[in-house]
């Protein structure tokens, strides 16, 4: 398992971020004490639901709160282990997609996860956005402000593990640019099963679907989602995607346009899409959907490539480019079903 992770959530590089290294590789993944990752407990001692077996209790394993009375405390605790060492009866383990944001766009079934956790893991925005009464209902919450998907998604397993019943949250969807996979991969590599920790997908609404809703109607035929993080994904593979795609005619959704780190890749994006397709090619963005920073706009495809100087364009914005068919009415992307070919309206 690498130990180099950098995170690919929304936020986590946006252009406003000087703190942190934007869009590159940040912290060990291995070292979550470094992540300045918080548990925020209730009352609750892990301690009582788990038994590793091993030289630590399931406390210092798990960043258990020890009886916390915050849920804001900081902690210098590390987990990293093999399902061996975890003696307890598994828990559960579920990847919850949050959808865009704001507590009215997820689904009855994503809260009713969340409110049926024990633990909550997350990127700090996420854990953020979780509704009150879902922070009230848990017994803890875990969240790392600048580390990565690695440490985040071991963390939640060790907990799983452990004998906590634990949701592993993220923006959007699981299965899009996210951590249910992830999430697989380190259960096997820690000789655990997905039947152990009876892991299960709650979906939530990704992005790309967000911002087409708030754009009209622009999804509504054949689409391919790309995105430009370099992080686990070469750019020249990136490109030879880019190309198999715009000249087709996909609706193109890209994914984590933006970010000082990451600008030429937008620029080569852009170079490529206008390689192959019309200048004026309807374009939509959508920066923050569903949350009280989100704006709309709908551009040329010509003018696209200025945009990603603006603060309009970074880690919380999803881009979709128009198909062929695309066309703007009333200030709405439309892209045609096929429909008007076949019938009279
Ligand atoms: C690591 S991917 C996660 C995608 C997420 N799992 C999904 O299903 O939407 C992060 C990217 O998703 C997009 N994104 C996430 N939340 C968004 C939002 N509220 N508005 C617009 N784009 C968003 C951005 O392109 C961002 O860079």
């Amino acid at each position: 398992m690498s130990t180099n992770d950098t995170t690919d959530d929304a936020d986590s590089t946006d252009r406003t971020d000087t703190s942190n290294t934007t869009g590159s590789t940040d912290l060990d993944a291995g070292s979550s004490s470094k992540c300045g990752a918080s548990t925020a407990g209730s009352t609750a001692d892990s301690a009582s639901t788990a038994d590793s077996g091993s030289t630590t209790d399931s406390a210092s394993k798990c960043g258990g709160s020890n009886g916390a009375a915050t849920k804001r405390e900081a902690t210098d605790e590390r987990v990293g282990s093999s399902a061996d060492d975890f003696a307890a009866d598994p828990g559960r383990l579920v990847a919850v997609g949050l959808g865009p944001g704001q507590p009215d766009g997820m689904t009855a079934r994503a809260r009713a996860a969340l409110s049926a956790a024990d633990h909550i893991v997350g990127y700090t925005t996420y854990i953020e956005l979780l509704p009150e009464d879902v922070v009230e209902s848990a017994e803890e919450l875990y969240d790392t402000p600048m580390c990565g998907e690695v440490s985040r998604t071991e963390e939640a397993i060790d907990r799983a593990l452990a004998g906590n019943d634990v949701a592993i949250i993220g923006s959007g969807d699981p299965n899009v640019y996210a951590l249910a996979g992830l999430a697989l991969e380190i259960l096997e590599s820690k000789g655990a099963t997905a039947e152990a920790v009876d892991f299960e997908v709650v979906p939530g609404v990704p992005a790309a679907q967000s911002c087409g809703a708030r754009l009209g109607a622009p999804l509504v035929n054949d689409t391919v989602s790309v995105s430009l993080s370099d992080h686990l994904t070469p750019m020249d593979e990136i490109e030879s995607r880019l190309h198999a795609v715009a000249p087709e005619g996909f609706t193109i959704a890209i994914y984590n346009p933006w970010s000082r780190k990451r600008r030429e890749n937008f620029e080569t994006c852009c170079d490529i899409l206008l390689e192959h397709r019309d200048p004026e090619t309807p374009v939509g963005i959508v920066h923050g959907a569903g949350r009280e920073d989100e704006r709309v706009e709908i551009v040329e495809l010509g003018e696209l490539e200025d945009l990603g100087e603006t603060d309009l364009i970074d880690m919380t914005t999803t881009i979709l480019v128009g198909n062929a068919e695309t066309y703007v009415w009333d200030d709405r992307m439309v892209t045609p079903r096929g429909y008007e070919s076949k019938y009279d309206y």
